[in-house]
């Protein structure tokens, strides 16, 4: 089987008025399709670059970018994106900002079935009733939980989410992690998760990507063999803080405050 999301060899530079800013240097790394890859590392080291090449947003200047077996060349509707910030039209309802992807990707679609659809993934978050709220008349998780549903509402293989929790309070994150693992169970998709919570990577992910300052290379890959939903006492189980460990010592050699190798 092919991997979904492959990253081959990414180098990627931005032209700035001071000259060539190397962001991306000989990046690797694949997801198989169903999996959760989360990816950490340095502030500023790339990862929403990253982000934005998978999603056809932007092109390498070296290496290639592949989505289900086709080499991305151009911006996919077969990609859902969510961010920090859920970006939500303040003068369109909660189920019209859901519906929004469908209008471009899926125009002729019946508005019934539209709204079906969107009716369907709000209440799997929990946002029954809320339909006809305007977005500031939502909490801060209830607007990330409605993006989410944006993200996922024309079913696209690939989950793109940039630290899309970072900006919550921890419970509202806790929440918000589970109801991930809610939402992988009940839709398919293939999850490249960005975030900066080294327990957040390991409660959600299969795969954690350590990436190394800018220009940022794959520094580091911990595997995650657990299976479906998890409890959140597993963070707190020996295993996790094993792993835990290892990511922050990662994070550090990344960071440049830590040699690769320490002598014995
Ligand atoms: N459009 C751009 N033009 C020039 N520099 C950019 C642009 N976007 C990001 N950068 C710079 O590239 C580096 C990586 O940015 P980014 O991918 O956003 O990092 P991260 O998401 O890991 O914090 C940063 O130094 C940032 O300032
Ligand atoms: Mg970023």
């Amino acid at each position: 089987m092919t991997d979904l999301i492959e990253i081959k060899g990414v180098t990627h530079a931005y032209k700035t008025a001071a000259g060539a800013l190397p962001v991306l240097d000989d990046l690797s790394l694949s997801v198989p399709e169903g999996g959760f890859c989360a990816v950490v590392g340095p502030s500023g080291c790339g990862k929403s670059t990253l982000t934005r090449l998978i999603a056809g947003l932007m092109f390498p200047d070296a290496g290639e970018v592949w989505l289900h077996g086709e080499r991305v060349r151009s911006p996919r509707s077969t990609v859902g994106m969510a961010f920090q910030n859920p970006v939500l039209l303040e003068w369109r309802t909660i189920l019209q900002n859901v519906i929004l992807p469908l209008e471009i990707v899926a125009p002729r679609m019946p508005k019934a079935k539209k709204e079906a659809r969107a009716r369907e993934l709000l209440a799997m978050v929990g946002l029954e009733g809320f339909e006809g709220k305007r977005p500031s008349e939502l909490s801060g998780g209830m607007r990330q939980r409605a993006s989410l549903c944006r993200s996922l509402v024309h079913k696209p293989d690939v989950l793109i989410l940039d630290e899309p929790f970072g900006a919550l309070d921890a419970f509202t994150r806790e929440d918000l992690w589970q109801l991930m693992h809610q939402l992988r169970a009940e839709e398919p998709f293939t999850a490249l998760l960005i975030t900066h919570d080294l327990r957040e990577s390991v409660y959600l992910a299969d795969q954690v990507v350590v990436l190394s300052g800018r220009p940022a290379t794959t520094q580091f890959v911990l595997d995650v063999p657990l299976p479906g939903p998890r409890p959140i006492e597993m963070l707190y189980q020996p295993q996790s803080v094993e792993w835990l460990a290892t990511l922050r010592d990662q994070i550090e050699i990344a960071q440049g405050r830590k040699d690769e190798k320490i002598p014995a």
